[in-house]
């Protein structure tokens, strides 16, 4: 059975393309009505109006305090609740060896993936699912769970949303359920550098062949927000087709087409 949301609203962060506006797109198939969040009304609202009739979108930089207050109490004030909070804004600024990363890049990468999640979490919570329930996602990624060179600052980050995923599903318990995704290599603008010009090295080392689609990530979202997902909290669901377990399968499959 498909994920119903009918009658619920969620808030998608960097919602304007690429995972965040697919999982919008699912939460509004599954019945929900939804806010995309994007750093400029212009673009997150171009995205709400390519979702469909219960979507809105609203600008509001994911680290701007003020921004993401006024964000949530209008949510609030035109729907009168906030059951999904999808944390799903990501940024990458930092490449190179850590210790070669100067402090700006280190804070605007830290303040987006790790301190907006708890922004914006705070405030879901104060304004609607602390007393009627919710359900939060955060968009990690796989290199929240394993290293590698280049973007070992973006990785740490993500490897503390995890964490923080954890954290919270216990501080929130039993009325906010805290989840996370995620995605390995997605085709999308903030992973274009790894798939544009040569998807070979990429799709070589992922057992099922191909890259992500944003929908692939979209839809585990849209299912962790809802109520198929009521005894799942704490947890990091990998969307990666196989990439993080699978160098040795998808070299036999390399070896089995030869
Ligand atoms: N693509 C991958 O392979 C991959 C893998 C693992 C994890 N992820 C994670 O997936 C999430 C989404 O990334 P994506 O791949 O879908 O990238 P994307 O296509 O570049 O989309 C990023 C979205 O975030 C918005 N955004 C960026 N900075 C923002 C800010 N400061 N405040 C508000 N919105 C902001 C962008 O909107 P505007 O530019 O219009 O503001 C855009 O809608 C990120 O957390 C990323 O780390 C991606």
């Amino acid at each position: 059975m498909a994920a119903d949301l009918t009658g619920r609203v969620a808030v998608v962060t960097g919602a304007s393309r690429g995972i965040g506006l697919a999982a919008a797109t699912a939460l509004h198939a599954a019945g929900g009505t939804v806010v995309l969040t994007a750093r400029t009304g212009e673009a997150a609202a171009a995205a709400a109006a390519s979702v469909g009739p219960r979507a809105l979108g609203i600008g509001a930089h994911v680290a701007d305090a003020d921004a993401a207050r006024a964000c949530i109490d209008r949510v609030l004030a035109e729907f009168g609740r906030i059951d999904v909070l999808v944390n799903n804004a990501g940024t990458n600024p930092a490449h190179g060896p850590v210790l070669r990363q100067d402090h700006a890049r280190f804070a605007k990468t830290m303040e987006v993936n790790l301190w907006a999640p708890i922004l914006w979490t705070r405030l879901a919570v104060d304004a609607w699912m602390g007393a009627h329930g919710g359900a939060v996602v955060n968009t990690a990624s796989t290199g929240g769970l394993a290293v590698a060179h280049d973007i070992g600052v973006y990785n740490v980050s993500k490897a503390a949303l995890i964490h923080l995923t954890r954290q919270l599903a216990i501080e929130l318990a039993p009325a906010v359920r805290v989840n996370a995704v995620a995605p390995g290599v997605v085709r999308t603008r903030l992973s274009e550098a790894l798939w544009r010009e040569q998807p070979g090295p990429v799709t070589d080392r992922t057992p099922l062949g191909r890259l992500g689609e944003p929908a692939d990530v979209g839809t585990a979202i849209a299912f962790l927000a809802s109520p198929d997902a009521s005894w799942i909290t704490g947890e990091t669901i990998v969307v990666d087709g196989g990439q993080t377990i699978g160098s040795g399968a998808a070299a036999e499959r390399l070896s089995v087409r030869a």
